[in-house]
């Protein structure tokens, strides 16, 4: 007889279900043996709403930063429905709304909301699904703070964007807040001179580069100072822009991202020293800093780093043919033992151009993994971590929240709007655009 079950490693006959939820449900009732990292994460996320903190799952012991947004309290109503209710009362408000309204979900959302996306993608896709859509007056982005306003900064601005629950931050892109790039920026200032004048090769100083999981405000720092954006797709094709510019990149938030394009490219570690902001020339000697080809910010993603060079072992003892691919966010170990490194949509893609039966090892958030298991049966593919521990920001959004927007917004009122000042969108609408130049 086949199960439903949260897999981690399927066996042949299963029937996967591609909901993480389930899974956890199940792990805390006991009808499943696997494990998860905190068995709060079958309670509704309202519960954790109230208080500051990410909320359980692999963000949670990251630190909030003072003033993150919190969501208001949830209305009794769909805190109290079933989800059968809330599926029906989702379509019901999406057919009402019909045209007026897009949905977007981030392949690292639950399946209960992606259900109900009309675009599911990455976070750039996502932003240029809203652009398809100029007419529609609400976007809601399913998704993190930081995609919400990259949406914001694309759409046109009568386009009001959504996010269902504004307690859904990154805590990755939270790592660098505008403060302490400031701070950053004064002090290679003080040790490089003018980071405005170029030397005899015609290259300044720094150049700042943001990874897209990072706030408009450091978007706009970046557009201001003659920088640019990356996403994990092109992290390289920046990093030359910005090596044909000058003679070192700022790069934040992500020290892995970073480092493991930067070493790809050749960058040998040693000129790559790291910034972290609770520290004096951010822990570094300015010999380090001079000789520096990449300063990589002090900041990671909770859930890539909990993937370890020692899951890859054992999933090549237990399957000697399996191919192992990880985000780039996994520290460099983890990238250096896998056998490809990409962005969501490199795995999906992937995955989707196998012909033949493969086994699959992923290194990515355990929403995604799980779909694509469910969704190419005819792979085994598994999630390197053994712990069930999704995205802790993107597990905010849960139906309830997707159901309250969408009926508010049938009643007339818009709930949750995210929107970046003018002040801030032009400056960080330019270091968008710059890549968008630099795509080869
Ligand atoms: P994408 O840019 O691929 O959507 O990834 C976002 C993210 O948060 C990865 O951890
Ligand atoms: Fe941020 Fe990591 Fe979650 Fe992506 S997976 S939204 S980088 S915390």
């Amino acid at each position: 007889m086949s199960a439903t079950f949260l897999t981690l490693q399927p066996r042949p006959g299963d029937e996967i279900d591609p909901s993480v939820d389930h899974g956890i449900q199940a792990i805390v009732s006991g009808a499943s043996t696997a494990e998860t990292c905190n068995t709060d994460l079958a309670a509704g996320p309202w519960d954790f709403d109230a208080r500051p903190g990410y909320g359980p799952g692999s963000s949670m012991g990251d630190v909030i930063p003072t003033g993150a947004p919190r969501q208001g309290e949830l209305p009794a109503e769909y805190r109290a429905a079933s989800e059968d209710e809330l599926h029906a009362r989702i379509r019901a408000a999406k057919a009402a709304l019909g045209e007026r309204v897009v949905v977007l979900g981030h392949f690292y959302q639950r399946e209960e909301v992606v259900t109900h996306a009309d675009y599911v993608g990455d976070s750039f896709q996502l932003a240029n699904a809203a652009l398809e859509h100029p007419d529609a007056e609400a976007i809601v982005f399913c998704g993190v703070h930081f995609m919400a306003e990259t949406a914001d900064l694309l759409s046109r601005p009568e386009q009001a964007v959504i996010l269902p629950n504004l307690a859904a931050g990154c805590s990755m892109a939270d790592m660098a807040s505008i403060d302490d790039v400031e701070e950053c920026w004064e002090q290679l200032e003080d040790i490089y001179g003018d980071l405005t004048a170029p030397d005899a090769d015609g290259l300044v100083p720094v150049v700042p580069v943001t990874y897209m999981n990072s706030s408009a405000a450091i978007k706009g720092f970046v557009g201001r100072h003659g920088g640019i954006v990356c996403t994990s797709s092109n992290a390289r094709t920046v990093l030359e822009w910005a090596f044909a510019r000058g003679r070192r990149v700022l790069f934040f938030p992500d020290q892995h991202l970073g480092r493991n394009t930067a070493k790809a490219m050749g960058v040998p570690l040693a000129q790559m020293p790291m910034w972290n902001p609770r520290k004096p020339l951010g822990g570094s000697s300015a010999d380090e800093l001079d000789g520096a080809r990449v300063i990589l910010w002090h900041g990671f993603c909770s859930v890539h780093r909990r993937f370890t060079v020692d899951q890859i072992d054992k999933a090549r003892a237990e399957h000697p043919d399996v191919r192992v691919i990880v985000h780039p966010e996994c520290p460099m170990a983890v990238v250096d033992a896998a056998d490809e490194a990409g962005s969501t949509d490199y795995i999906r893609k992937a995955i989707a151009a196998a012909s033949e039966p493969t086994t699959f090892a992923i290194g990515t958030e355990i929403n995604l993994v799980q779909r694509l298991a469910a969704q190419f049966p005819q792979h085994k593919i598994f999630c390197l971590d053994p712990v069930v521990c999704p995205c802790s920001t993107m597990y905010r959004i849960h139906p309830g929240y997707l159901a309250w927007v969408l009926e508010r917004l049938v009643a007339g009122e818009v709930v949750n709007r995210i929107t970046v000042p003018a002040d801030v969108a032009d400056p960080a609408r330019v270091a968008l655009e710059r890549m968008l130049a630099a795509k080869p």
